[in-house]
């Protein structure tokens, strides 16, 4: 059997990774400054991180959620310490889409109302809501369309307030990224946050905030939102919060009624996931990770602004858009076969994406420096 090509894939073949490093098959080392697409927080193969799951492997991998299991409720206790959001409670599931799904449901559940309302530049999955309210046509089956979903351009506030007016009592909810990350590194402004969550207030719609890229200490805080007066009614969360471990999440307010039957998936919350979540939660707090992320973030926009061809670095914690004069992919391409350095691009073709494992130390960051000032002098 064939595999179904989906994916434009690089020609390198990783058969080991530790901390910041790749090796492929031929024994070459790589930086990984991509961290697997937002994916690898506390860095590859972290020794805590490994020992948990072989500890878990010898005890029990999984069973269905319809047992007890004190992981999933350790994980929640962690997780409600570290964000601030002990009073809330969590959801397990498998993926950031998967989230997604499982939140736009829940407050539709909630309110019984079915509009939801989305931003240009987004990207919530590939799930059926979760592709609805994701701005890229060419991922949107015919199947996902309908008039239910709403778009609204990225910080305008205007138009916000004129789509509340234009469906009023109907619509159900409004999903923001912390920070839009395939967007292109876009912030939501404060004004814009304001008014969504006083528009939500009002007309009994649900906030949700999709933190799967931008969360789990990525921005320098536990959750991108966290710099904003806001307590969004659901939180998803996912990538980072496994390191690798296919795990995803939404954090609930207490608003919301838990029912049985309302929500459910065979393998979310599974003992292995959840000592994966443990373990990254652990490591975070005591290698002081998020405040390494606004430190090393920091040192490494201080070392490049100057740069040639750079024209804006936005910037929160080690989650970097570095926006060029011109398109990233051949800079991309030779970062990754000349120097040996993964990063991301975005949907804005002119945008490098780095999102480096939050424990970079500065001589890790010096590679990829060193790099691309030598592939921007070019
Ligand atoms: C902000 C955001 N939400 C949701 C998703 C979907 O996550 P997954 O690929 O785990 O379904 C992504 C993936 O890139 C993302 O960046």
């Amino acid at each position: 059997m064939n595999l179904f090509l989906v994916y434009p894939l690089f020609n390198i073949n990783p058969v080991k990774a530790q901390g910041s490093f790749l090796w492929d098959d031929k024994g070459e080392k790589y930086l990984d400054f991509y961290g697997g697409h937002a994916v690898i927080s506390i860095g590859h193969n972290h020794p805590h991180y490994k020992k948990a799951l072989a500890d878990q492997l010898e005890k029990i991998s999984f069973y269905s959620n319809s047992v007890q299991n004190e992981l999933q409720e350790k994980l929640a206790a962690k997780l409600g310490k570290i964000s601030g959001y002990d009073n809330y409670s969590l959801f397990l599931c498998n993926s950031g889409a998967e989230a997604n799904e499982n939140a736009l449901k829940l407050a539709s559940f909630h309110n019984n109302k079915k509009k939801v309302v989305y931003f240009s530049g987004s990207f919530h999955g590939r799930t059926s809501a979760a592709v609805s309210v994701t701005d890229n046509p060419k991922i949107v089956a015919p199947v996902n369309s309908s008039d239910h979903f709403v778009k609204c351009e990225w910080n305008n506030t205007a138009q916000l307030e004129q789509i509340f007016a234009e469906n009023k009592g109907e619509i159900s909810a409004v999903i923001i990224e912390g920070i839009q990350g395939v967007g292109g590194i876009q912030f939501p402004s404060e004004e814009m946050i304001t008014s969504l969550k006083n528009l939500c207030e009002t007309n009994d719609a649900i906030v949700i905030m999709d933190e799967v890229q931008s969360g789990c200490g990525r921005s320098g805080k536990f959750f991108a939102h966290q710099e904003f007066d806001i307590q969004p009614d659901l939180i998803t969360v996912a990538k980072g919060m496994g390191n690798g471990f296919p795990m995803g999440g939404v954090l609930i307010s207490p608003k919301f009624t838990a029912s049985y039957g309302l929500l459910g998936t065979t393998f979310g919350g599974n003992h292995l996931a959840c000592a994966a979540g443990i373990a990254v939660l652990e490591v975070i707090v005591n290698e002081n990770l998020m405040d390494n992320a606004e430190k090393m973030g920091a040192y490494i926009e201080a070392k490049i602004k100057d740069f040639n061809q750079i024209t804006t670095i936005r910037r929160r914690g080690l989650m970097i858009g570095i926006e060029l004069g011109q398109p990233c992919a051949e800079i991309r391409s030779e970062l990754l076969n000349k120097y040996h350095v993964f990063t991301g691009n975005s949907n804005d073709k002119n945008v490098l994406r780095i999102l480096p494992t939050l424990n970079i130390s500065e001589k890790e960051a010096d590679i990829f420096i060193d790099a691309l000032e030598a592939v921007l002098q070019n």
